[in-house]
């Protein structure tokens, strides 16, 4: 995406979201996060099983009522909406889920789990015309007609997947927070589904918070990526920029671990281990919550949190040893 046509579409500031955990505390899953989004790119958010990307996704989308923080939508804070408003905005912003196992409701048939944010909306009113947009969703998605009868346990992983795609697409929406949507997925299966999300994005215009753990993935299909680490943001700029000249130290041992195409460059690499303990999100107190694991941690680390800093132009990072 060129940089004359940069528009916020999506503007998150400050966001937090804890958890009270019974008998234990506060488990801070998303701990002070500021982005934005841009209109038609693909935003990535990478980092390990746990370091809040679902609950990022969830708490943009109002899933989970925020802690603290704003998001605004088009300049709209969409934290505080009242209830027009808010269908204004679940009708623009969607989900798919990161497991598609669990996230179609195995009673109702592919057809009514299609037209249920339909019903919600008030769209397409009309049976006929409601049918007749179900059948050409589902073969949007690469699916047929005949499906629409059918149940979710008659569906390949693959294509409760695409079951899972039309049904936010149902609404027509301009925003959509793909939770690891091929993660669940056979290798075979997750290059077709990753087609067909960046096909539609191009063809109906669509935005996209792309969360994944694997960085090689995103690679390809996010214009800018940021890397989360135990509810923070580490580091984010633009995916060229990120995987050419990473700069905070937990990115750089991601990056390590991807194994490269090339066997002779493959064999050659060296691969940065990532040592020490991980720390607990639950009652955390500042610092930079990467200190424990990285070799270059200092008594500052430990203590004070990193803010994220721009370190080049379009290029953020919070680290206290390279800023
Ligand atoms: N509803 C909840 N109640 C309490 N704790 C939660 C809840 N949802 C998430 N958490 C906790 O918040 C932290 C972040 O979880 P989250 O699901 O956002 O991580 P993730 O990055 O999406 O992980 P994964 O890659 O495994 O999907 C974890 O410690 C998790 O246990
Ligand atoms: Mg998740």
């Amino acid at each position: 995406m060129s940089k004359e046509n940069k528009e916020v579409l999506l503007h998150v500031d400050h966001m937090k979201k804890y958890f009270s955990i019974r008998n234990k505390g506060i488990l801070k899953a998303v701990d002070d996060v500021s982005f934005d989004i841009y209109k038609g790119e693909t935003l990535g958010l990478v980092g390990e099983s746990g370091c809040g990307k679902t609950t990022c996704g969830r708490t943009v989308l109002g899933l989970y009522p925020i802690t603290e923080g704003t998001v605004e939508y088009e300049g709209k804070d969409v934290t505080k909406l009242q209830k027009n408003d808010e269908k204004w905005f679940k009708k623009r912003a969607q989900m798919i889920f990161q497991d598609p196992y669990a996230s179609l409701n195995p009673r109702m048939t592919v057809g009514d789990i299609i037209a249920e944010g339909m019903e919600n909306f008030g769209l397409y009113k009309d049976p006929e015309e409601r049918k007749a947009r179900i059948h050409e969703l589902l073969q949007i998605v690469g699916l047929n007609k005949e499906h629409a009868s059918r149940f979710p346990h008659e569906f390949s992983g693959g294509q409760r997947q695409r079951i899972g795609i039309a049904r936010a697409l149902a609404v027509d929406p301009e925003f959509i927070v793909c939770d690891e949507p091929i993660s669940a997925l056979d290798v075979s299966i997750q290059a077709q589904v990753v087609n067909l999300l960046v096909k539609l994005q191009r063809e109906l215009g669509l935005t996209y918070l792309f969360i994944a753990h694997d960085l090689s993935m995103v690679k390809h299909i996010s214009d800018r990526v940021g890397v989360m680490y135990m509810g923070h943001i580490v580091e984010l700029a633009s995916s060229k920029e990120l995987y050419a000249n990473p700069q905070h130290p937990y990115t750089k041992a991601l990056l390590s671990a991807i194994p490269i195409p090339n066997p002779e460059k493959e064999k050659n690499k060296v691969v940065l281990p990532l040592e020490g303990e991980v720390g607990s999100p639950i009652n955390c107190g500042p610092g930079c919550r990467f200190a424990s694991r990285c070799k270059h941690a200092t008594e500052k680390c430990k203590n004070e949190t990193p803010e994220l800093k721009e370190v080049s132009e379009g290029h953020y990072m919070a680290c206290h040893l390279f800023s």
